[in-house]
Formats: structure tokens, C-alpha cells, sequence
């Protein structure tokens, strides 16, 4: 007899797990996670997983290759106990900036972690607007990338509703060659009145400068749209130049939270990120993930 699936967080996707589990009507597995002194990681899986069919809930952020250990290990743990199916919901797919050799002497990290979870014996992974879809093609194993922008038009659609901002005042903007397609999508679903297109560079790791604006944005609402808000340079850059050009006012949607550094530019009005880092900002909006993911994990 089929046994019902069961949901585990690790420690970086508690919140977002317990939803997953609640919406899905599936058991919310119990777990623990200790460490030695010299950080060493101790998992350890309490609950009954015998030939059933398991979801594992972890962003790997903060820090990152710790939680890909978390993760590692878990499957271990998870196996021992006698798991059928173990499947790997990574909300945020940490080293995915990583996914080419940019600089001569690198790896692929992207590709190498992809690896990591296959070696270990994950069936299939559902993952949130990976940083380049072609991360899918590492794995042999079934990839699902869920992409947002539907959810961030119908909720910016609602915004700008209550805030009686026309839709035709709105330019959509993709801050670098990377998010080109996620601004085009949210324009598509947003029915905006224009894709505005930003061209950056980025000189060194955690540092980017914008090298021009394609576009007019003279007296638009900007709605700038990225998959990653890490130390903020790029949005705050962008939303700088825009406010230069004329722009009235920037919106921002990013999908991973990361915000490793100090606040956000006072040129940009508005902030919206999802939950796929639990990471509680003041002033920032969530939209939640939570839906996407059950979506998929009944559909898969
Ligand atoms: C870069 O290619 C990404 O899409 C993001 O724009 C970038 O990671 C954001 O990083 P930061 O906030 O540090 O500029």
C-alpha cells in the first residue's frame, strides 16, 4: 500500500515547510539538528519514514554550504531509516551564481552541488526562479523551476489598484542581461506599458555599476524586477540612474532575500521579496512562495 508523504523543514525553511505541509494536508515531519563544538553537523530524523514518499525544505543560504550539508546528510539519515522517494524542495539553490566559469581558475559550483544531490540519491528537485533556468540541465534527475512571475504581476496588479497608479504609467525594468526574461514575463502578466533594459557590470564580487538605461522612463513608475537582493548594490544602483532619468517613483520585486548588507536606497519607494529566505525585513512586503511550491509538489 502507498504510503502518504511526508514534509521535513531544515533549518533555514521552518515557516515555509509548515505552510507547504498545512496546505498540502501531508504530516510535517519531526527532526533535530545538534553540532559539535568544532561545527560539525549532527542531523537527526524522529519520525517514522519507512517506504514513505519524503519532501526535504531547505533554502541553502546563511550559511550556504553548511545547509547544503544539512541537506547531505539528512538524505543519509532519511535512508537509514528506510525512505522510499526522497525528493529535495530547494527554495533558494545557493551557488547558482556560480554556473560558468567566469574568471579562468573556477569551478562550476552550480554544477558541482548539482552532483552533490544526485550522488546522494535525490529523486527530484523543485526549486524557485532558479538565478539561470539553464542550472536545470546539471542534473539527471527531474528539475522543476518554479518562476514567479505571474504571482509577483497579480500582485503588483493589486498594488498599484490600491494605490490608483494607472498600469500604463508602469515600465517594467530588468536591472541586468540575467533577469531580462523575468521583467518580460512580468510585463506579459502585468500588461505594462513598457520593458526597460539596463546594462550592468559587475568589476568584482559584490560590487556592479550601470553602464546605461535603454529606454524612457520619463515619468514612469518603475517596477524593477531581479531574482537576487544580496548586498542591494544593484537595485540601489539602478533605482539611482532611474530617478535621474525622470523616473517618478521604483518599485522593486526580488525573489531571493538575501540582504547581506545595510538598508536599501531611499530612491526606491517600495519593496516586495517571497519567503524563500525566512529573513524578516523591516519595511520589506512578502509574497509567499508557499502556494507555487505545494502546486507542484501535488502536480509532480
Ligand atoms: C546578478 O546577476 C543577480 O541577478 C542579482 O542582480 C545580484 O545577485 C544582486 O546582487 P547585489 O544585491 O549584491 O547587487
Amino acid at each position: 500500500m502507498k504510503k502518504d508523504p511526508i514534509v521535513f523543514a531544515l533549518s533555514s525553511s521552518k515557516k515555509l515547510a509548515a505552510t507547504v505541509a498545512k496546505t498540502l494536508g501531508f504530516e510535517l515531519g519531526k527532526n533535530e539538528i545538534e553540532r559539535f563544538s568544532d561545527g560539525e553537523i549532527i542531523v537527526r530524523c524522529l519520525s517514522e519514514v519507512k517506504d514513505k514518499e519524503v519532501y526535504i525544505i531547505q533554502s541553502t543560504s546563511y550559511p550556504v554550504s553548511d545547509k547544503i550539508f544539512e541537506i547531505l546528510v539528512f538524505v543519509d539519515a532519511l535512508k537509514n531509516k528506510g525512505a522510499k522517494d526522497i525528493n529535495l524542495v530547494i527554495p533558494y539553490y545557493g551557488y547558482s551564481r556560480q554556473d560558468r566559469v567566469a574568471k579562468e581558475g573556477e569551478p562550476v559550483s552550480a554544477k558541482m552541488v548539482a552532483s552533490l544531490y544526485e550522488t546522494v540519491g535525490i529523486k527530484k528537485i523543485i526549486t524557485v526562479d532558479l538565478h539561470t533556468p539553464g542550472i536545470t540541465s546539471f542534473f539527471t534527475i527531474p528539475v522543476i523551476n518554479l518562476e514567479p512571475a505571474e504571482l509577483y504581476a497579480n500582485f503588483f496588479k493589486k498594488k498599484f489598484f490600491e494605490l490608483g497608479i494607472d498600469l500604463k504609467d508602469i515600465a517594467v525594468v530588468t536591472p541586468d542581461h540575467g533577469s531580462i526574461n523575468r521583467a518580460e514575463q512580468v510585463n506579459k502578466y502585468l500588461k505594462g506599458s513598457s520593458v526597460i533594459y539596463v546594462e550592468k557590470i559587475r568589476p568584482r564580487p559584490n560590487e556592479s555599476r550601470v553602464l546605461s538605461i535603454k529606454g524612457d522612463v520619463f515619468g514612469k513608475i518603475c517596477l524593477l524586477v531581479d531574482d537576487i537582493i544580496d548586498t542591494g548594490g544593484t537595485i540601489n544602483n539602478v533605482a539611482e540612474e532611474l530617478i535621474n532619468k525622470g523616473a517618478r517613483s521604483v518599485f522593486v520585486v526580488g525573489t531571493h532575500a538575501i540582504f547581506s548588507k545595510g538598508p536599501l536606497s531611499d530612491r526606491i519607494s517600495y519593496v516586495a521579496v517571497t519567503d524563500t529566505l525566512e529573513k524578516e525585513i523591516d519595511g520589506v512586503e512578502v509574497i509567499s512562495i508557499a502556494g507555487l511550491i505545494s502546486n507542484a509538489i501535488k502536480n509532480a
